[in-house]
């Protein structure tokens, strides 16, 4: 019996991972190069599963890697607790008992961490006490931010620090990035690989002139996945697993998904568990994954029409009818019913803040968040959307 060989919400690693081979490469050539790089994407387009594999490479080339993962880091202690575990398990691997080289790296810290041994997996843990000792614990941010360098040195390694879902940096304190930027002029030969989605908040931090990071790296976007290449991957992985898919199917599935790696993945997953062994995945079957995919993402979907106002609820609909190259046209306003042009304007960026809906490389304003524009559609025919929307 095989288990069903697509998975969405966890890290794509190994055979799960597809495609993107050229921003691998890059990213590894950057990593050697101590080149520091901000890898954007809008949410679940595997950001992080991309530098992941991009690290597990550039290890293979002797380069030390850490990862920090900014979202599980809500305060500073546990920003200090991170950054404590990520360089003593993943730069610092010298040699001798595990709790006096803990004991050794963080010696000449303002805050000295207890240390912890996990029952579970018998790993070090950090857990720093600052209280009320708020400038305390910023200096030791700052002299933790310091120590890759001093090990890369010292080990005579490249050494690479990424940060994921970074733009989390301003909320855990709007003067980190000064920081930050301050620590890491002085170690031009570690490289930092910043990751993260809120597009806004981002450009916010490295394109605004006045701020640290100012054109401090260089930007690599990522997209879709290319849907040639994620159809062989699908069709192989159906085949492997002794199923199958046929053409028209996985046009379907494509088409449904655009290519959007966590959505393609999600449909791919309920489709083979509706396919029996032996048995091809035909268009029918994609139609009732995907209506399991809508049903499973029901509550999220919503949540986002809930918490729109009114004249973004209009846009959301108008573009899951009908993507439109010209938002603004007056046959389209009024095929649509949508507001006049300052609100208009309004709606369409929160949503594209919101990354519900964006702009492609053809200027086309689409839906984008996957499935989102189906379950508008159905529930538009169920219940009337844009009637209760006309106060009906
Ligand atoms: N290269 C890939 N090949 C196949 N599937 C992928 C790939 N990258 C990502 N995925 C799919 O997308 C999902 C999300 O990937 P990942 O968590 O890396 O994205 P992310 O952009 O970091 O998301 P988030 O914004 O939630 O942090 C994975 O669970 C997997 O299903
Ligand atoms: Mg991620």
């Amino acid at each position: 019996m095989h288990t069903n060989p697509f998975s969405f919400g966890a890290l794509a690693l190994d055979r799960a991972f597809t495609d993107r081979e050229a921003e691998v490469r890059q990213l590894v050539s950057d990593m050697q190069n101590g080149q520091d790089v901000l890898v954007y994407a809008p949410r679940r387009y595997g950001k992080s599963s991309l530098v992941l594999r991009a690290a597990q490479r550039a290890i293979r080339k002797r380069i030390l890697v850490g990862y920090c993962d900014l979202m599980r880091t809500p305060t500073k202690e546990r920003f200090a607790a991170a950054l404590a575990k990520t360089i003593y398990s993943d730069l610092e691997t010298a040699a001798g008992q595990a709790i006096d080289r803990a004991a050794r790296l963080f010696r000449g810290l303002r805050i000295t961490p207890t240390m912890e041994v996990d029952p579970i997996d018998g790993s070090l843990r950090f857990v720093f006490h600052a209280g009320r000792r708020r400038a305390a614990i910023d200096d030791t941010i700052e002299a933790l931010l310091a120590l890759p360098g001093q090990i890369a040195a010292e080990r005579g390694r490249r050494a690479v620090v990424v940060f994921d879902e970074f733009q989390e940096i301003l909320t855990l304190d709007g003067h980190f990035p000064n920081l930050m930027r301050a620590v890491f002029q002085e170690q031009p030969e570690v490289g930092h690989v910043y990751l993260g989605s809120k597009r806004h908040v981002l450009e916010r931090i490295f394109e605004d002139e006045n701020e640290p990071f100012w054109r401090s790296a260089k930007r690599l976007e990522i997209g879709t996945i290319e849907p040639a290449a994620f159809a062989r991957f699908l069709r192989h992985r159906f085949e492997e697993t002794e199923k199958g898919i046929d053409g028209e199917a996985l046009n379907r599935v494509l088409e449904a998904t655009g290519g959007h790696p966590y959505g393609t993945q999600e449909l791919a997953y309920f489709l083979w568990e509706l396919v029996p062994t032996g048995h091809l995945a035909r268009l029918a079957d994609v139609e009732a994954a995907l209506e399991q995919a809508l049903r499973s993402e029901h509550n999220h979907f919503a949540k986002l029409w809930d918490d729109a106002p009114h004249a973004q609820r209009l846009v959301m609909l108008a573009l899951a009818e009908e993507s439109t190259r010209s938002l603004y046209a007056a046959d389209y306003a009024e095929r649509h019913d949508l507001p006049a042009k300052p609100a208009l304007q309004r709606a369409i960026g929160a949503l594209v803040a919101k990354e519900i809906a964006a702009r492609d490389a053809g200027r086309v304003y689409r839906i984008v968040e996957p499935f989102f524009a189906d379950w508008l559609r159905s529930e538009q025919e169920a219940l009337g959307l844009r009637d209760e929307l006309r106060g009906r």
